[in-house]
């Protein structure tokens, strides 16, 4: 157990006994928990010397070797086996309580950081406007212009609107069950039939299936056998969690870019209609006198990046479920009952990332003067929410360290502040709905014609979960119903 174990009983949101299919009391919506009580700031409060060593020893130099765009599965085994969240929570914790719970000014290679630990300051942050608290944060910006040079992300006032609109619209991110559904639910239940023979499922099978899925989804089924195309992808992904730093191999990223770019528009060209890609080439901007700059294909570099983030989140959901037997029952119930929408085994997705999340850390820099607190910080700071850390934080989050799927079935749930899978505000991840109904199609396929009886590694739910759960490891044994 991490030093940083749950305060279920003694957390400060407050909990109801509303029927969990654990029985597990459902936390109260933590928006409305307390934020840390306020110090009059005087002055911006800035980290010591051994403060600064600490958070960089302990939170940003394992994010770094544990890679941004590509994870690197033994570091990750590693610093889970060590319980490394758990150094970062305490180290965070610790500045918390010395500063009052100001944001506090941390001193990195790259620059000063301001990191946010009070839950008024991530409201704010989530708040503002991205034209002034933009996505493209240095270091983000120096790995995401190898992998997405066009993408959204990377990109700035207008043309980060028009490109946000694009996906928003082709991802038809405000929607929960996507246009293009019934194409997308049959390609998982062709691709699925792979996951179930035998009675076990590993992460290398899963990692493959989803990928194929992925390709299918935005390129079409042309694309699906292309082990080319994902090699280029895996290595350009590679490169940029060195963000830039081997000058040489930036290069030749680059330019194995330029090759993935022009495979991806033949395979959008000839694309079956209900594919991403293709929605994006039909997408008004394409005929639009921007269309070169907008580049509308060319968010599909992100698509299919984000893709195949649905493996190790199926991989860890249904690794939960096997853990949580009653939970999987209520999920198989709602499988059964044949809502389309799949609202508890979506929930569940949620909260696997709630405690797993794909962006730990949410980085933005500023791109006019803002206040925090009362101090005025400059154009160009660097802001960071350490989103994992708060939802986990047991002083905020009832239960933080269970897996309790049935706090997201409580209405407003998903736009919660402290609980942030796929980030607020205009930042928020245009593929949510997408990303949960990929994700939920799958882990159902599996579930319809069998039970998830074990897994490995072997969690216990009387007992904190891990903080960390490298998804390479994962194997499940499924039996058939
Ligand atoms: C299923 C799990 C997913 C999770 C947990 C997730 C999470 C996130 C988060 C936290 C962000 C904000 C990142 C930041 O602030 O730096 C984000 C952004 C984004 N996501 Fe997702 N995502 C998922 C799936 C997807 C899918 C399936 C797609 C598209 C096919 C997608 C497309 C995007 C795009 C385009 C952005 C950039 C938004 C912008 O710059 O405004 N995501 N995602």
């Amino acid at each position: 157990m991490t030093d940083d174990s749950p305060a279920v009983a003694g957390a400060t949101a407050g909990t109801t006994k509303a029927a969990t299919a654990t029985g597990t009391a459902i936390p109260a919506p933590s928006a409305r928990s307390a934020s840390t009580p306020a110090r009059a700031v005087t002055r911006p409060a800035r980290a010591g010397r051994a403060e600064t060593v600490r958070f960089a020893a302990t939170h940003t130099l394992p994010a770094f070797l544990r890679g941004a765009f590509h994870v690197r599965p033994k570091v990750v085994s590693a610093y889970a086996a060590l319980g490394q969240q758990g150094w970062s929570a305490a180290t965070l914790r610790a500045m918390r309580a010395r500063h009052g719970g100001a944001p506090v000014e941390v001193r990195g290679l790259s620059g000063t950081l301001l990191v946010l630990l009070d839950q008024a300051d991530v409201r704010q942050f989530y708040e503002l406007p991205v034209r002034t608290l933009a996505m493209d944060a240095p270091d983000k910006y120096r790995g995401l212009s190898l992998l997405e040079p066009t993408g959204v992300i990377c990109s700035h006032g207008d043309t980060r609107e028009d490109r946000r609109r694009i996906n928003d619209e082709v991802l038809a991110a405000d929607r929960p069950v996507h246009p293009s559904c019934r194409e997308f639910r049959s390609l998982v239940d062709e691709e699925a039939s792979a996951l179930t023979c035998g009675g076990e499922l590993d992460f290398t099978r899963l990692r493959r299936t989803v990928a194929r899925l992925g390709r299918r989804m935005v390129l079409g089924d042309a694309a699906a056998g292309d082990e080319e195309l994902a090699r280029w992808l895996l290595a350009i992904r590679e490169e940029a969690n060195w963000m830039r730093m081997r000058k040489g191999r930036a290069a030749a990223a680059e330019a194995l870019y330029a090759k993935a770019a022009a495979r991806v528009e033949e395979y959008a060209a000839r694309a079956e209609p209900y594919t991403l890609a293709a929605l994006a080439r039909r997408h008004p901007s394409a005929a639009g006198p921007d269309a070169a700059v907008l580049d509308p294909v060319g968010q599909a570099h992100h698509w299919l990046l984000a893709l195949d983030t649905v493996g190790p989140t199926v991989a860890r959901t249904l690794l939960l479920l096997s853990a949580h037997p009653a939970e999987q029952d209520a999920v198989r119930a709602g499988i059964d009952g044949g809502d389309p929408e799949l609202p508890r085994l979506r929930a569940c997705v949620r909260e696997t990332l709630r405690l797993y999340p794909l962006v730990p850390d949410l980085v933005r820099v500023t791109r006019a003067e803002t206040e925090w607190r009362g101090q005025r910080y400059p154009a160009g700071t660097a802001v960071l929410v350490p989103a994992l850390f708060h939802q986990r934080d047991p002083e905020h989050v009832a239960a933080a360290h269970r897996f309790v799927p049935a706090r997201w079935l409580r209405p407003g749930a998903a736009d919660d502040p402290v609980l942030a899978p796929f980030s607020h505000g205009g930042g928020r991840c245009p593929g949510e709905h997408l990303g949960l109904l990929t994700s939920a199609a799958l882990i159902a396929a599996v579930l319809r014609g069998h039970r998830v009886t074990g897994g490995r590694p072997a969690l216990d739910p009387s007992l904190a979960l891990p903080g960390l759960l490298g998804s390479a490891g994962i194997r499940l044994t499924l039996t058939a119903r």
